[in-house]
């Protein structure tokens, strides 16, 4: 973390802090610098580099292609434009799995490549081994939980997870297990909003929830779909504030005009 005497980091602290004070915390992804200071001048808590980057920056059609390297330039470039939110990394489909050797390493790598703050992994009880690791090198940990995006292939559906009770059942106990691992946080992504609030309350760390409902302990969405970037992407839990799809092909388009009648540039654009 930057010693910045002037502003003060948001860091894993903070946000078991804003837990405790009922203060709710907002988290958002960014990827590259330029959208990375746009929500950090807005007064994000947490930058998430999420390796949703896949989808909305690559144009996959899941998260597994994205590499390590390529999640480490993303991160590099958020890093330089986040003074005061913490920035939390996604470990890529393929660089923890193996074992908690590799684990370890390529937390390392993001953490000393990109100047990162944390990283987040999916999973429960399975991966507490390389939580451990992680943390015993002091590395920031944040789980997530429920509809986890790198297993898309093993469930078949980005449908609601854990609607019924085996699963909420082993959420629960998966969630429990990522806070005795020692994780900060952990993310909930679409599951039942009463399951939600029950993990929540029986978590001494903040949750983060999209779409498991209103009482998690803070929000997270993917920066393109709550601006609208992501056209034709509006899920039951989306709430979009902009259309930026129009908004930025508008634009385009009148620049387009502007040059093939010959409008731009004028007098006063030009030396
Ligand atoms: O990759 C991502 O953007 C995420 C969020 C959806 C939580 O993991």
């Amino acid at each position: 973390m930057s010693v910045n005497k002037e502003v003060k980091r948001v860091t894993t602290s903070t946000l078991l802090e804003m837990k405790r004070n009922g203060e709710k915390i907002a988290m958002l992804t960014a990827y590259d610098f330029s959208m990375a200071a746009v929500v950090e001048a807005a007064g994000i808590d947490v930058i998430l580099v999420g390796d949703s980057a896949s989808n909305v920056m690559a144009g996959h059609e899941t998260t597994l292609p994205i590499t390590l390297d390529q999640m480490i330039y993303h991160a590099s470039s958020v890093v330089r434009a986040a003074k005061k939110a913490l920035v939390v990394v996604d470990l890529p489909f393929g660089s923890y799995q193996g074992n908690s050797k590799e684990a370890l390493n390529s937390s390392i790598r993001i953490m000393k490549e990109s100047g990162a703050h944390a990283v987040k992994m999916e999973g429960g009880t399975e991966i507490v081994e390389s939580i451990t690791r992680i943390l015993a090198a002091g590395i920031p940990v944040m789980g997530h939980l429920g509809l986890t995006p790198q297993s898309i292939y093993k469930f078949g559906t980005y449908t609601v997870r854990a609607k019924e009770e085996a699963e909420a059942n082993k959420l629960k106990t998966d969630a429990l297990a990522l806070q005795e691992a020692g994780c900060f946080g952990v993310v909930l992504e679409k599951i039942p909003a009463k399951l939600a609030q029950e993990v929540t309350e029986s978590l001494a760390i903040p949750t983060i929830g999209i779409g498991a409902g209103g009482k998690c302990d803070g929000q997270v969405l993917v920066i393109h779909d709550m601006l609208g970037l992501n056209k034709g992407f509006k899920p039951r839990f989306l709430r979009q504030y902009l259309n930026l799809f129009e908004e930025m092909s508008g634009a385009v388009k009148n620049y387009i005009a502007d040059v093939k009648s010959k409008d731009f540039p004028g007098e006063k654009e030009q030396y």
